[in-house]
């Protein structure tokens, strides 16, 4: 199906987001996309400014949008408004075009209609994107999934843990790799079941996945892989930590969070052993 949108985009205080997202919804918005601390953009679209959120409503008359902009003028300070027209699209299909395969090391991490792209040398992992975060373009994965093909090259047969592990992204490239026993953990049951649908497609199925608490894991691991933001490893820390018994990297900080999760975590009697920035994210490591 095809149709014509209209996008009315607003970059506004961060403390006034909830109660615009409200005015929009009652303006006629049909849908809104957020992106502020909580839920940074994708790579390639534009974040917001520091202390600021952007709200994007999307309307189906241009009437409805600039009539929503009007609102937002006059009832939101500081707000900056903007409306765009959508050209018409096949959004049942579109969307695929904004999902990037990428190589990382020895890994190639795509969805399942371009996995004919993949080079015949590196190892494939098929990923298609649902309700679970890890399709391997997002900054923070791929950092991740560098610092496994690094560890897996030099520790062939390693045990690891992955802590919030959205699609197990992280955990089948492990196990592609080499990995002997695999866990990944998540709160989040659909991300589970989604997970466990990539564990057939990539021909994985001994990593163990789970809802558990780490409180219910046995034994340590020689690496031990986290992607969360950072207040939650943080909180994490007294548990993260003694599930090390080499290794551990720390993804999901922003460079600006660096020193409190690393200091967390030296805290529990690790040592730093490296960093890596890409764009405003940071990769931490550190060493039993
Ligand atoms: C940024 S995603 C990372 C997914 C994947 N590991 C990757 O690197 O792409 C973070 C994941 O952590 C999960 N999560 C958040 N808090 C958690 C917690 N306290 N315990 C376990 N998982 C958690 C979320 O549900 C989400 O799937």
């Amino acid at each position: 199906m095809s149709d014509t949108w209209f996008s009315l985009t607003v970059d506004l205080p961060e403390d006034s987001k909830e109660a615009l997202e409200t005015a929009l919804y009652d303006a006629g918005a049909s849908g809104l996309e957020i992106r502020d601390r909580e839920a940074p953009p994708m790579p390639g679209v534009r974040g917001p400014a520091a202390g600021e959120a952007i709200v994007v409503g999307w309307f189906a008359t241009q009437e409805e949008a600039e009539g929503a902009a009007g609102m937002v003028a006059g009832e939101f300070t500081g707000a900056r408004t903007q409306v765009d027209r959508l050209e018409p699209q096949d959004w049942s299909t579109s969307w695929r075009s904004l999902i990037k395969c990428v190589q990382v090391g020895r890994l190639w991490v795509g969805p399942p209609w371009d996995t004919d792209k993949a080079p015949a040398d590196k190892v494939k992992l098929t990923i298609e994107p649902k309700m679970a975060f890890g399709t391997g373009d997002h900054p923070t994965t791929s950092l991740c999934l560098e610092a496994v093909d690094t560890y897996m090259g030099a520790h062939p047969g390693a045990s690891v843990l992955d802590v919030g592990t959205g699609t197990a992204v992280l955990a089948i490239a492990a196990k592609k790799l080499g990995a002997t026993r695999v866990v990944g953990l998540d709160n989040d049951v659909t991300s589970v079941e989604l997970a466990r649908e990539n564990l057939e497609v990539n021909a994985t199925p001994d990593i163990e996945l789970s809802t558990k608490t780490l409180r219910h894991v046995q034994g340590t691991f020689d690496l031990v892989l986290a992607n969360i933001l950072a207040n939650t490893l943080v909180e994490l820390a007294p548990l993260i930590a003694p599930k090390v018994k080499d290794r551990l990297v720390l993804a999901g900080v922003l460079v600006h969070q660096r020193d409190e999760v690393m200091a967390a975590y030296e805290k529990q009697g690790l040592k730093p052993a490296g960093e890596k920035v890409h764009n405003e994210w940071i990769r931490l490591e550190l060493q039993r």
